[in-house]
């Protein structure tokens, strides 16, 4: 079936396109990329009601055309996730191929990545959402196949108004063969310069390894709140260069974001730089899973949230969500202890054993003290270590 015919349910006319960006015009523009110049509008989506929205016109002189256009389509529409943007709609007219999505509040990370208002808290929560994105692209299901990104980038990860990350721009992504430890596909190399796993772009070999590896240069990014490639005086520098410098040298503490430097747990720092600096590991071996990197980096977070207790704004609302599980575990904990410590200052309470009330002697309430107190105590420890990740 034709794909116009397969997905003409998502189609909307160029008249509304043209109306909700005012023709094109510059006051609607907000910036361009690989696919074309972006614009935002408002449109009535399929009869649905206005909708803020983005609009991306293909200009093939960007170097993308049709299949990528198509490609969005086809792996947008199979994709559902909260932490992948959705698609609302295309238009495919006289000669114009534009793709509809929701308006996303905050736009892409890389112009947020020096943003006051992004506390070590929102940068942890954006890169959980950003890796559970990508962790369901890996890992679909029984149903899907994998999905290879092959661009991810800090300009492709979109943020809402709650600091909710979203993965956009499928367009050059490719299906592989789920279920294998690594999927080898051969492939023109593509991808942007800085994020670019070396091992794909010297052999061609593209493994989901791949996409890990750009992800641990935006980890990178989001702590040191600049590009992976900036210009300085004149000088390209790579922050992965000077990261592997700083990282080996133990003295990563002096390239983190000053905004943030401060109020950052060691804990949750340790944590957070151990999974990042495995996902630029040369050997793809090394490099960990998507599904590994969201548990690390929710561990990073919880370390944070147990650390600052407060926060501001919406770091409250988290923190509170967060501390829930801890407390829990803490309460169950101090429950334990409270039980001990009643049964062995029974037992070592002055009783005489003929006086005594109790149905069993002091050596089996002692005993079952030690129980309960071991018992709480050792599952603390395990949960501990959980926690502590090594
Ligand atoms: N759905 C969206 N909502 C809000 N801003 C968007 C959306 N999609 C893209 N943008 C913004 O448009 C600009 C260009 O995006 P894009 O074409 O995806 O660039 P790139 O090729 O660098 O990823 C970026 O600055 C991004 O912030
Ligand atoms: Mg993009």
């Amino acid at each position: 079936m034709p794909l116009t015919k397969k997905f003409k349910k998502l189609m909307i006319p160029l008249e509304a396109i043209k109306s909700a960006t005012n023709n094109f015009s510059d006051d609607n523009y907000i910036g361009r990329g690989g696919f074309g110049k972006v614009y935002k509008g408002e449109l009535n989506v399929h009869s649905k009601g206005q909708t803020v929205v983005a609009l991306k016109r293909l200009d093939p002189a960007y170097g993308q055309g049709n299949p990528e256009f198509w490609k969005e389509i086809v792996m947008l529409s199979l994709h559902k996730h909260e932490n992948i943007i959705s698609l609302l709609g295309f238009c495919d007219e006289s000669n114009e191929k534009i793709l509809v999505y929701e308006y996303v509040f905050r736009r892409s990370l890389d112009i947020n990545l020096n943003n006051n208002d992004l506390t070590w808290i929102r940068r942890l929560k954006i890169c959980i959402g950003a890796a559970r994105g990508l962790a369901y692209l890996h890992n679909p299901g029984t149903t899907q196949q994998r999905v290879l990104h092959r661009d991810i980038k800090s300009s492709n990860i979109l943020i809402d108004e709650n600091w909710n990350a979203k993965i956009s721009d499928l367009g050059l992504s490719k299906f592989g063969p789920a279920n294998q430890k690594y999927t080898f596909l051969v492939s023109n190399t593509v991808g942007t310069i800085g994020y670019c796993d070396p091992l794909y772009a010297e052999t061609g070999l593209l493994t989901k390894e791949s996409d890990v590896y750009s992800f641990g240069v935006v980890l990178f990014e989001v702590l040191c709140g600049r590009m992976c490639i900036s210009n300085e005086n004149g000088n390209l520098q790579s922050l992965t260069s000077l990261v592997r410098r700083y990282y080996d040298e133990n003295k990563i503490n002096e390239i983190i974001c000053d905004k943030i430097k401060e109020g950052i747990n060691t804990k949750s720092l340790e944590a957070f730089t151990t999974i990042a600096y495995k996902c630029l590991n040369r050997e793809l071996e090394e490099r960990p899973l998507m599904t590994d990197i969201v548990m690390l980096l929710e561990i990073a977070l919880q370390y944070q949230c147990v650390f600052s207790g407060g926060g501001r704004g919406d770091d409250r609302r988290e923190i509170k969500f967060d501390l829930g599980k801890e407390m829990k575990r803490d309460r169950s904990f101090m429950f334990f202890v409270v039980l001990g410590f009643m049964f062995v200052s029974i037992s070592l309470s002055g009783h005489d054993d003929t006086k005594c009330r109790y149905t069993c002697g002091r050596d089996k309430v002692f005993v079952w003290g030690f129980v309960v107190v071991s018992g709480g105590g050792g599952s603390s420890y395990l949960m501990n270590s959980v926690i502590s990740f090594r």
